[in-house]
C-alpha cells in the first residue's frame, strides 16, 4: 500500500500495525497533522472496533481504513451511500458473487449470509469532518471460532488473493463518481433495495427506547429503514440495531 494515492484525498497515511485507523485519524486531527480529505490505512490493527464497542478482527490481509472527509454536513444517508459504493466496487470487481452480496441496513455487507464488511460512520463537528471507518475481509483465510459462523472473506469465496490496493481505488472511484448525483438526488433506492438483505423480511429493531417488529419495506430517501408494523403503518427508523 506504500505510495497509495487517490484524487479524493489530499493526504494518505499508511501504517503497518496500529491500534485503530479511527483512533489514529482522531489523533492526527487533534494534533493538526492532517489537512483536507485524508485517508488512514493500516495493514493490521491491534484494537480495531465497530459499532456497540464490538471488536473488529483485524489481522494482515484485510482492508482497514478510515476515510476522513472535510466539510460534509451531517446526514444519516451518507453512511448508506458509502455502503452502496463498497457494494458496487466489490460487485463490479467480482461479478460472479454479485447476486450473493447484500447490504444489511444501515451499511453492513453480507456475502452468503455472513458479514464481509463493516462501516463505522461518525460525524466530527469539532473538526468539521465526517469519518468512515471501513473494515473489509478480503484475504483472511481463517476466522476465530466465535466468528466462523458469522463472518466470511472474499478469499473464502473466490479462492484467490484479492488486490487490496486495486479494490480500495475502485471504492473511492465509485464514491467520487456517484457523489454529485447523491447530493443532487439522494440515495439510489433502487440499487439499495435490490441488494437489501432485509427487504420483505420480518425484522426487529431496538431503538434504545423500545423494540419494534415488522416487515421491512426497504429504505427511504433519507436512509431510514421502513418497517410495516402490525398496525399496517409504515414507520421509518433512522437509528437502532437490528436484532438477529
Ligand atoms: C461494524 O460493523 O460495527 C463496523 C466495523 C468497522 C471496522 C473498521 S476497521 C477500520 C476502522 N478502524 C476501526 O477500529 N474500526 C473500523
Amino acid at each position: 500500500m506504500e505510495n497509495f494515492k487517490h484524487i479524493l484525498f489530499d493526504e494518505v497515511f499508511v501504517f503497518g500495525c496500529i491500534n485503530s485507523t479511527i483512533a489514529k485519524s482522531q489523533k492526527l486531527l487533534k494534533e493538526e497533522q492532517a489537512n483536507g480529505n485524508f485517508l488512514v490505512v493500516s495493514r493490521s490493527q491491534k484494537s480495531g472496533h465497530g459499532r456497540n464497542k464490538n471488536a473488529w478482527f483485524s489481522p494482515d490481509g484485510g482492508i482497514y481504513m478510515s476515510a476522513n472527509l472535510l466539510g460534509l454536513s451531517p446526514d444519516p444517508a451518507l453512511t448508506l451511500f458509502m455502503g452502496i459504493s463498497i457494494h458496487k466496487a466489490i460487485a463490479e470487481s467480482f461479478p460472479y458473487i454479485k447476486k450473493d452480496l447484500h447490504i444489511k441496513w444501515p451499511n453492513d455487507l453480507y456475502l452468503d449470509g455472513k458479514k464481509i464488511c463493516g462501516i463505522l460512520s461518525q460525524h466530527l463537528p469539532k473538526y468539521r469532518y465526517h469519518s468512515f471507518g471501513i473494515g473489509i475481509n478480503t484475504n483472511i483465510d481463517e476466522f476465530p471460532d466465535n466468528l466462523k459462523n458469522i463472518a466470511i472473506s472474499l478469499f473464502d469465496s473466490l479462492h484467490f488473493q484479492i488486490d487490496n490496493k486495486k479494490l480500495i481505488t475502485k471504492i473511492f472511484d465509485i464514491f467520487s463518481h456517484d457523489f454529485p448525483k447523491f447530493i443532487e438526488n439522494g440515495l439510489d433506492l433502487e440499487y439499495y433495495n435490490k441488494f437489501s438483505l432485509l427487504k420483505d423480511k420480518e425484522v426487529t429493531i431496538d431503538t434504545d427506547f423500545a423494540v419494534y417488529s415488522g416487515v421491512c419495506r426497504g429504505i427511504n430517501k433519507n436512509g431510514a429503514i421502513v418497517l410495516q408494523l402490525p398496525s399496517k403503518m409504515n414507520q421509518p427508523f433512522f437509528g437502532g440495531s437490528i436484532v438477529d
